[in-house]
């Protein structure tokens, strides 16, 4: 037997009993003729002492060479400790050692694998194994672990079952770019990896499974940020005879649970509810963090017509009111303006309007405007003394973006976005189409199997741009957490669907004609969701990238460091598979 005890187990009253523990040396200290080794596994750290007035030399000599993250296993008494570590749940015991004996010895290693480390970012990457040893970092995966299997018991008591659905699947050409896989069996000829098991879930409700989920890896070729990586994971389900109204309650329970079991919060009331329309007027983002208010005020009507050219031109003018920024120094508006600037948001400018405690006003642009207009503008936009104003104008929904940059910057510079306070909301009514100038054609804002709602299926034709989708997306503090939507189960709306996006009848038979013939035989009505894991995770454990709850994650470059992949493959395996490889610039 290894072991006989865990290093994170032994308490006061233990003290007396002989064990035994085996783990990694964290550290090792010398003092007098005692050397205080601590050694650390899964569960915790045990100080370990080892003294020059014991009987055996040789033991105490061996504890002097131990190094870091030596793998040692080690016998002795636990006894209580003179000076105690309050903040260490083993801090008030240590084990007197008896026998010492080293597993495996450890190189260096390239940072001090404590929670506050001397690693930068890069390096443990690189070595994320070791990474992985943290406490902080192994926490994560906990919770992880924690969540996972709390939500396969809750899904699996509501009647879901779960099934695996394949990982080499038809390319599609919709959503985001795939990542394909050359079949050698069939030359010329590739799978993709599935960015969600979209249509297979549908097939399962054909096939009458009624209610389906998965904890399932998708995968998206799309560039990186901190909520997105390559490979991620989904709580992906899917259910029959629902409306969308079944599915949000369904989830949003599902949500509550996991917020009580991990973090004790119970949301009494139905998470609130925003309309897409509302949510791209009020804050510029279809995403938005409800944690603090800043609502939009659209000042247009105030401001047109007076000879100011940024104004005139402009299809809005909306700002948003920051209570007490009004003693904003030049250089602080300087910053903000610097801020909008930036390419990442490519505002021209910003106009700003302090509210004075006096009740006068100061703003960038007293030159076009007099006191009065100001004071109307400030009203409207139930600025207070001490307020600061700021408005951007410019073409409608550019310029909302662009104010929610700025919102959720004024939020992080107040401190009112607080990672322990949680703000869900459901976004209602997207529209069922996007229209790209570029291309000239719509494409589906979520996918082409999402149902239009039922209101809006005779301006399907007329009125292309406003149908409302029967789709929904959870949000919290200003993360997409979830999003699903009701399918369309009726072959001729979905020919009408396709139809209207562009699709001729052989093109849409060519992509998805397995998922149409299916439909012929008996489709139920059938809707369902997808939560973000690696999000959910993230959010609950007040992470500020999903990479952290990941054991293995890529980097923003989409690599994978510390096995360096993607790496390039063997002639043979090219060959193997009909490959040839064209010249790449770099
Ligand atoms: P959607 O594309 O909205 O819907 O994805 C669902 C959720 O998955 C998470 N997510 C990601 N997480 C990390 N990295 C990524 N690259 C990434 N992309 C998406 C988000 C998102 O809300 N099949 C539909 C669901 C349905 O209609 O049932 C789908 O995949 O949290």
């Amino acid at each position: 037997m290894y072991r006989d005890t865990t290093c994170g187990e032994l308490r006061l009253s233990d003290a007396g009993k002989k064990v035994k523990i085996a783990g990694w040396v964290q550290r090792c200290r010398k003092m007098g003729g005692m050397t205080f080794v601590d050694v650390r596994d899964r569960y915790g750290i045990t100080q370990v002492v080892f003294d020059s007035d014991h009987e055996d030399n040789a033991l105490f000599n061996a504890s002097n060479a131990l190094g870091r993250e030596f793998v040692v296993q080690i016998t002795g008494a636990v006894a209580e400790r003179t000076s105690k570590n309050k903040n260490l749940p083993t801090g008030e015991i240590e084990i007197i050692a008896e026998d010492l004996k080293v597993l495996n010895k450890s190189e260096i290693p390239p940072f001090t694998i404590e929670d506050n480390t001397d690693g930068g970012d890069d390096l443990r990457m690189k070595y994320r194994y070791l990474d992985l040893r943290r406490p902080a970092v192994r926490s994560n995966l906990e919770l992880r672990h924690k969540m996972a299997f709390e939500i396969r018991r809750y899904l699996d008591s509501k009647g879901f079952l779960e099934i695996e659905t394949p990982i080499l699947v038809k390319s599609t050409p919709e959503g985001a770019r795939d990542f394909v896989v050359p079949s050698r069996m069939n030359p010329g000829e590739f799978y993709a990896l599935p960015q969600s098991p979209q249509l297979f879930k549908q097939l399962l409700m054909v096939s009458g499974f009624d209610r389906y989920f998965q904890i399932a890896k998708c995968f998206r070729d799309e560039d990186l940020r901190a909520d997105r990586q390559p490979e991620f994971t989904q709580i992906d389900c899917e259910m029959s005879f629902v409306e969308q109204e079944d599915v949000i309650e369904m989830f949003e329970g599902l949500v509550k649970h996991i917020f009580k079991y991990v973090k004790g919060i119970d949301f009494c009331d139905p998470f609130p509810r925003m309309t897409w329309n509302d949510a791209m007027r009020l804050y510029g983002s279809d995403k938005p963090d409800i944690r603090f208010g800043m609502p939009f005020v659209e000042t247009t009507d105030f401001m047109k017509g007076k000879g100011f050219s940024v104004v005139d031109e402009a299809e809005i003018c909306v700002g948003i009111t920051a209570p007490g920024c009004a003693s904003y120094t030049r250089k602080q508006l300087d910053e903000l303006t610097d801020f909008v600037k930036r390419p990442q948001i490519g505002a021209k400018g910003l106009i700003w309007i302090k509210a004075e405690q006096d009740g006068s006003f100061k703003s960038s642009i007293g030159k076009f405007y007099s006191p009065d207009e100001i004071s109307k503008i400030a009203e409207f936009m139930q600025a207070k003394p001490g307020d600061l104003m700021l408005i951007m104008t410019g073409e409608k929904m550019k310029t909302r973006k662009q104010l929610c940059e700025l919102r959720l910057e004024m939020g992080n510079r107040l401190g009112l976005r607080d990672k322990n306070v949680f703000a869900p909301l459901w976004i209602i009514d997207f529209p069922l189409f996007e229209w790209d100038d570029e291309t000239q054609r719509f494409y589906a804002m979520h996918h082409p199997f999402t149902s239009p709602n039922p209101e809006d299926i005779c301006k399907l034709r007329t009125d292309t741009g406003n149908v409302r989708a029967t789709a929904y997306d959870i949000v919290v503090n200003g993360t997409e957490l979830g999003g699903g939507s009701i399918r369309i189960h009726d072959a001729a709306l979905q020919d009408e669907m396709f139809e209207l996006l562009g699709f001729t009848q052989e093109r849409a038979q060519e992509q998805f004609g397995f998922l149409m013939n299916a439909f012929k035989y008996g489709a139920p009505p059938h809707g369902g969701l997808a939560l973000g894991f690696d999000r959910f995770v993230s959010i609950l454990a007040g992470l500020d990238t999903i990479r952290d709850v990941i054991a293995f994650p890529k980097n923003n470059s989409g690599r994978d460091v510390m096995n360096e992949s993607p790496s390039p493959i063997d002639q043979s395996q090219l060959d193997e598979l009909f490959l040839e490889l064209k010249p790449t610039d770099n």
